[in-house]
């Protein structure tokens, strides 16, 4: 285990307030609230914000780039569009200083909670990935897609509900994600349609973008009417947590 390195002075960090420290040559997000001292990696786990930058409420800091907020205690991610928490270190005040012991194990770079659904007081909570499914049996396990009925803006958004956020396991119509559905026949393929799809990321950097993408390129390109797909990624307006239907809200346990 890492020993405990003196990074400041007590006195010297405004309560409330935050820094970043230099440990063990990682760069690390010190706050001090209420009297106390917590230390973070100073990154966000959605796209590598500098957490110690970001604006600081009661115990929760918020990711100065695209505003996801992190319990400065735990690293807990608390909302979108972090999904995972980032890794919280051992603080000690000893002789008149503060000091930090790095921790191992999870937190940038690993999962943050395999409860089935955590629920922190506001936000997104964290889901934990659906149970996996042995390889010789997962062909036979998978839901059916819908059959191929007529296709019309429903049955189009029908099929893209087989499209799930990787990190939320969600579909993407649930979550809100779809702008927008176009029909138009095909001029190279009579009989069939070219369908355009207006789509919306979580975040402008959102990491699942291009698996996105494809998958409902794949989803829609399985209908025999369908000639082709164009996927437009539209960020205004600006995607907010209020557009998730109720059933998303119930798979994410947000009441
Ligand atoms: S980098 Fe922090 S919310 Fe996007």
């Amino acid at each position: 285990m890492a020993d405990f390195v003196r990074v400041a002075t007590v006195g010297e960090l405004p309560d409330p307030g935050a820094t970043v420290v230099e440990v063990d040559g990682d760069v690390i997000a010190l706050f001090h609230v209420d009297g106390a001292f917590h230390a973070l990696d100073d990154v966000c786990t959605h796209d590598g914000g500098p957490l110690a930058s970001g604006e600081l409420t009661g115990h929760k800091v918020a990711c100065p780039r695209h505003g996801a907020k992190f319990d400065i205690r735990t690293g807990a991610a608390l909302s979108m569009p972090a999904v995972r928490a980032t890794r919280a270190h051992d603080v000690k005040v000893e002789d008149g200083g503060v000091w930090v012991r790095l921790r191992s194990g999870h937190g940038v770079d690993g999962p943050v909670a395999q409860a089935p659904v955590a629920k922190p007081a506001f936000g997104l909570p964290i889901a934990a990935p659906p149970a996996a499914v042995p390889a010789s049996t997962a062909e036979a396990a998978a839901p059916s897609p819908p059959a191929a009925g007529a296709l019309c803006e429903d049955s189009v958004r029908e099929l893209l509900k087989q499209v799930k956020d990787p990190e939320l396991f969600v579909n993407i119509v649930d979550l809100g994600l779809i702008y927008g559905v176009t029909l138009a026949p095909s001029a190279e393929t009579p009989g069939k349609q070219q369908v355009s799809v207006d789509m919306t990321m979580t975040s402008p950097a959102c990491p699942a973008g291009p698996q996105l993408i494809g998958d409902t390129k794949r989803a829609l390109a399985a209908h025999p009417e369908v000639a082709g797909v164009e996927v437009r990624i539209v960020m205004e307006p600006p995607w907010t947590p209020d557009r998730m239907t109720d059933d998303a809200r119930d798979q994410l346990g947000i009441f």
